[in-house]
């Protein structure tokens, strides 16, 4: 196994079911992680779990939605220890089953704002202070690629981002730096649970975490601007710029 004991990981989105994964994965493979996610409780959980398996962390309470919370994230980190070799955008909201109709404005607004405007204002702000070989890795969905009827908001904000990641990538070809694109099929977390009630027939969310682990390693195929469909257990790619 290669010594990752020198990287630091931002996992936003981090106490969720596949942000939970890629935490435990990374934690087991030595990184130094910082944790953010709005659920204090389940944050709570998962700082415990990884203090038990003696992981290197730290945790920070953040509402996505809110852009000055992403900046003042950003300053912090700047003062707390200069550089992040990988930034995952992991977090997500999906409401409920419903046409565009009956969705509420409150529950378009979340999906759009935690799904695509945050991962704007985390590349604003968090870019300066990603190393090079290192990037960001967004957490989209087959959704984003096949749209899903009764998630016309949820398809479209994944579209939107795996747009942005490409443009992002663009910018960064220069730079040193990749954005990699990550669109998991159905995965069993509580996500997929309250929509369908049939997670546990779906892939394992390590299977997302696993990839992950090869792109801070070095090890993945995946390269700057990839668009990637992780499903069933296996690894197809959609679009290279
Ligand atoms: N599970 C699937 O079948 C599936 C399939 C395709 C793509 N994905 C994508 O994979 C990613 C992870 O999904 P998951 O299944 O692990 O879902 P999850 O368990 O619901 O995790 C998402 C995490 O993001 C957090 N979050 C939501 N809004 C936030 C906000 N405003 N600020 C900070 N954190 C916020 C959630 O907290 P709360 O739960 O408290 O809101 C949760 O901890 C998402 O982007 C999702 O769209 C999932």
């Amino acid at each position: 196994m290669k010594d990752l004991s020198h990287k630091k990981i931002l996992i936003v989105g981090a106490a969720g079911g596949i942000g939970s994964a890629i935490a435990r994965r990374l934690a087991n493979a030595g990184t130094f992680l910082i944790l953010a996610d709005h659920d204090t409780k389940r944050l709570k959980t998962i700082a415990n779990e990884l203090s038990r398996s003696k992981g290197r962390f730290m945790t920070n309470i953040i509402d996505l939605q809110n852009p000055k919370e992403i900046e003042r994230l950003a300053e912090s980190l700047k003062k707390n220890g200069p550089k992040i070799d990988w930034l995952i955008h992991v977090a997500g909201a999906i409401g409920k089953a419903e046409s565009i109709a009956q969705q509420s404005p409150t529950s378009i607004t979340t999906m759009w704002a935690v799904n695509f405007v945050s991962a704007i204002y985390l590349t604003k702000y968090m870019s300066a202070l990603l190393r090079k070989n290192g990037g960001i890795v967004n957490i989209s969905s087959t959704a984003g690629i096949w749209p899903n009827s009764r998630f016309a908001i949820y398809s479209a904000s994944k579209a939107a981002l795996n747009n942005f990641s490409q443009a992002t990538a663009k910018d960064f070809a220069s730079t040193g730096r990749s954005c990699i694109c990550i669109c998991p099929g159905p995965t069993n977390t509580a996500m997929r649970e309250r929509i369908a009630h049939d997670a546990k027939k779906h892939q394992n969310p390590d299977v997302v975490a696993r990839e992950i682990e090869k792109i801070v390693n070095g090890s993945s195929t995946l390269r700057n601007g990839d668009v990637v469909v992780i499903r069933d257990n296996k690894k197809k790619l959609v679009s290279r710029l």
